[in-house]
């Protein structure tokens, strides 16, 4: 491999990799470290592995507890749910309680939205002190409410907005700032590819592509040309993870595989099923699908997210938040309902447990 320094930036070479009997050209920062003769990939000094699989922010579902198991299994990369900026700098319970992450779950990212530059800034700032791994900046968010105002997908509207908000959160923290956005706002509005360049060039280190417009419904499937498009642009050099119906082992290999992105980000999969990151590893390495895991198998591990939640809220709140996880993890079991029933009334440690062991006599 040769490797020269180019003039793109300071930290950015052109690397010629030696991949299917041909030299690639890339210009590169992020694959600086070699691992058993691989390459890894990096944000900043942050080593995500050799493809990464990273947990998608999702509110009210990526809580701490439910992050711990998805760490457990192996995922890469995480983020807290998207924290309003707004709410964080006038100290808003809501939103400081999501600012909570454990060691174990590093590196985590915290993820901010909002429509204000300097409220952004500030925000960013406050997320700063309760020292994570990076800033992540929401561009995504497609709710009404949200891009109304011109915050998380709503400002794909105004792009010039965008790059300066990115610019001044990017110069107000010391941590890599990323970016998670969408296509464009709509199906006149693709523009992605430009977008990504200019982000890169404002200083973020890192940006996931979610494979839909902000007016796209999700059960529009998720088109990975343009993040492929994005990953393949030659100017392109930190990280590019793609974004949007990963659903297993077979559409993750099928998405690294045709579109040569960085890492992948998995959201609704996950529900139910943190063991996806340890799947899709073992179906890279090994091409071995593994066997939905059996119902001792969810209790533990459901147990294990039940406990950090008690943990984290204390018994009768960590009870209450777990709720809406049962049906995701016993998701396809014949006659649940009675069960699911009991687990919502139960506010007990005691009581979860003994139902749990019922659930388990039942199935086994
Ligand atoms: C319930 C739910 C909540 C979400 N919350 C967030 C969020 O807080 N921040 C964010 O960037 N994206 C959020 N998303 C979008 C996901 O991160 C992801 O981009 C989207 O689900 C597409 O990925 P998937 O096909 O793997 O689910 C949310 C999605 C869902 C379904």
């Amino acid at each position: 491999m040769v490797k020269r320094r180019s003039s793109l930036s300071k930290n950015v070479f052109i690397v010629y990799i030696y991949k299917q009997n041909h030299f690639i050209q890339r210009n590169c920062s992020i694959f600086v470290c070699f691992h058993k003769n691989q390459l890894l990939v990096k944000i900043e000094d942050i080593e995500l592995g050799e493809f990464p699989i990273l947990l998608a922010p999702m509110e009210d579902v990526t809580d701490p507890p439910f992050r711990y198991v998805c760490k457990l299994f192996g995922a890469d990369l995480m983020f807290t749910e998207f924290i309003s900026s707004e709410g964080l700098i006038r100290d808003a319970d809501k939103s400081v309680k999501k600012l909570d992450f454990d060691e174990f779950e590093r590196p985590v990212g915290i993820q901010i939205f909002g429509h204000n530059i300097d409220s952004m800034t500030k925000a960013a700032q406050y997320a700063e002190r309760a020292n994570p791994d990076l800033i992540d900046i929401n561009y995504g968010c497609p709710v009404r409410k949200v891009v109304a105002k011109g915050a998380g997908a709503g400002i794909l509207n105004d792009i010039p907005k965008m790059i300066r908000m990115t610019e001044a959160v990017v110069n107000a923290v010391k941590l890599p700032v990323t970016v998670k956005t969408r296509l464009g706002y709509d199906e006149e509005h693709k523009e992605i590819v430009e977008i990504a360049e200019r982000l890169q060039d404002v200083g973020i280190k890192a940006i996931t592509v979610h494979g839909r417009t902000r007016t796209q419904r999700p059960r529009i499937p998720a088109d990975w040309t343009l993040i492929g498009e994005v990953k393949n642009n030659q100017r392109m050099h930190i990280p590019v993870f793609g974004n949007g119906d990963v659903t297993d082992p077979v559409t993750a290999k099928h998405f690294k595989d045709t579109y040569g992105v960085d890492g992948l980000m998995i959201g609704r999969a996950v529900y139910g099923n943190p063991w996806i990151f340890r799947d899709i590893k073992k179906y890279f390495e090994a091409g071995e699908l593994t066997p939905t895991p059996d119902i001792q198998e969810r209790i533990r591990v459901s147990k294990i997210q039940l406990e950090r939640s008690c943990i984290w809220k204390g018994e009768r709140r960590g009870i209450m938040e777990i709720r809406k996880h049962w049906g995701n993890y016993f998701k396809g079991y014949p006659h649940f309902k009675p069960f699911r029933q009991k687990l919502m009334e139960t506010d007990t440690l005691e009581g979860v447990h003994k139902v749990l062991a019922e659930i388990e006599e039942f199935y086994a």
